[in-house]
This record gives C-alpha cells, structure tokens and sequence, in this order.
C-alpha cells in the first residue's frame, strides 16, 4: 500500500478590519500548505472556520477563464473578482451580487425583511453608499416593493448587474494584473 500523495490545500486567509464599524476584507492572502492524508483532514475542518478551501489552485484559477459561472461559483473566484472590481472602483457590483444571493437563501420573514432593507439602503437607494447602476425603473419597481418584500424582490436588479460584471468586467478581469499575477503563482507551484 502507498499513500496518496499530498494534495495542496488552497487557502485564503480574510483579515478582518474594522472601518466606521463595518467589516472591510483587504487584499486576500494566499497561502499554499503541503500535507500529508492524516493531517489534511484535520487542517481542512481547521481550513474552512478561517475561509480556507482545500483546492487545486491550478486546475481551479485556470478554469476561471472559461465563464464568469466558474469564477463566480467558487469563493476564492469571487475574493479574486472582488479584488480585481475593487481596483477599478465598482466593488459594489460584486457586493450587491452576492449580499442577494445569500438573501434568497433566507429562511425567516423577519430575517428576510431586515436584509431586504439593509440591502435596500446600502445598494438600491438613490445616493446609497453602494450603489448600484441599474435603470430608474427597476430602482423603482424595487423601491414601490420594499416594505413588502419577497424572495424575488432583488431578482430583476441582481440580473442585470450580473449581465453588467459578465459583459464589461469579467473580460477585464482576465486580462488584468490580479488574475495574471495568480495564474502565474499557480503555474509555479
Ligand atoms: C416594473 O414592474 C412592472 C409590474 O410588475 C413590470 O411590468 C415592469 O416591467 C417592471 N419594470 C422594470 C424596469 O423591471
Ligand atoms: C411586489 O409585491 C407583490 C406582492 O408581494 C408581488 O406580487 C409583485 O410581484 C411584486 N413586484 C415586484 C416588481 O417585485
């Protein structure tokens, strides 16, 4: 009998720091660890409490050039998209992409309704701190909604910024410093 060999575990650590109370991620940090079967399993569980994800980077970061699907669908794809949007100044994009995919996982309509007005007045409002571009009757439609939102309140809004970061910022992003530079770090590994 011979032991797997070691797998590399693809890990990203979050520094969390506080701005005016709110939490800011800063530049992801990627740390790559060699390890043997046994002991992987025990870093991976350690792994994942500090966002770590066991991965093959190189498989996984080449794979991002295929669709915004693949980016977007992994969570060192989208700190890797956050950072590259950040650079250009419309991290709020990504933001708003995800603060409405957690929400339509919400199980509570107490729960539902408190995150449907915080998104509302960080993303949606006129003069919100991020917000989003979309057309004034979607902002509208949204707006006539919100003290009785819904699953669904966010879907049009979430569609088009989506189309948005597919069609203007994902090309972008491949070619960009942040997904060269990884790419590079991946192949040399
Ligand atoms: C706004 O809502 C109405 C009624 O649901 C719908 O017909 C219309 O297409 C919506 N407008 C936009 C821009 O989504
Ligand atoms: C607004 O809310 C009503 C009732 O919940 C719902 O039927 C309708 O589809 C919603 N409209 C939009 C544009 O979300």
């Amino acid at each position: 009998m011979f032991s797997s060999p070691p797998k590399t575990v693809f890990c990203i650590l979050i520094f969390m720091c506080s701005i005016n109370g709110r939490r800011h991620t800063t530049t992801p940090i990627t740390v790559k660890v060699y390890i043997g079967p046994t002991r992987r399993t025990t870093l991976e569980k350690m792994a994942i409490k500090f966002c770590c994800f066991p991965k093959d980077p190189l498989e996984d970061t080449t794979a991002w050039s295929e669709s915004i699907d693949k980016l977007l669908g992994c969570k060192s794809g989208q700190l890797a998209f956050q950072e590259f949007l950040r650079s250009e100044y419309s991290e709020e994009n990504i933001l708003f992409w995800l603060a409405c995919e957690d929400y339509k996982k919400i199980k509570s309509t107490p729960e539902m309704i408190i995150s449907a007005n915080r998104i509302y007045s960080e993303f949606v409002q006129v003069e919100a701190p991020r917000q989003i571009n979309i057309d004034c009757g979607t902002r509208a439609n949204i707006t006539k909604n919100i003290s009785q939102p819904n699953l669904n309140s966010f879907d049009t809004a979430q569609r088009l910024i989506y189309s948005l970061m597919a069609r203007d910022c994902y090309p972008r992003f491949l070619k960009s410093e942040v997904y060269q530079r990884i790419l590079t770090k991946a192949n040399n590994s």
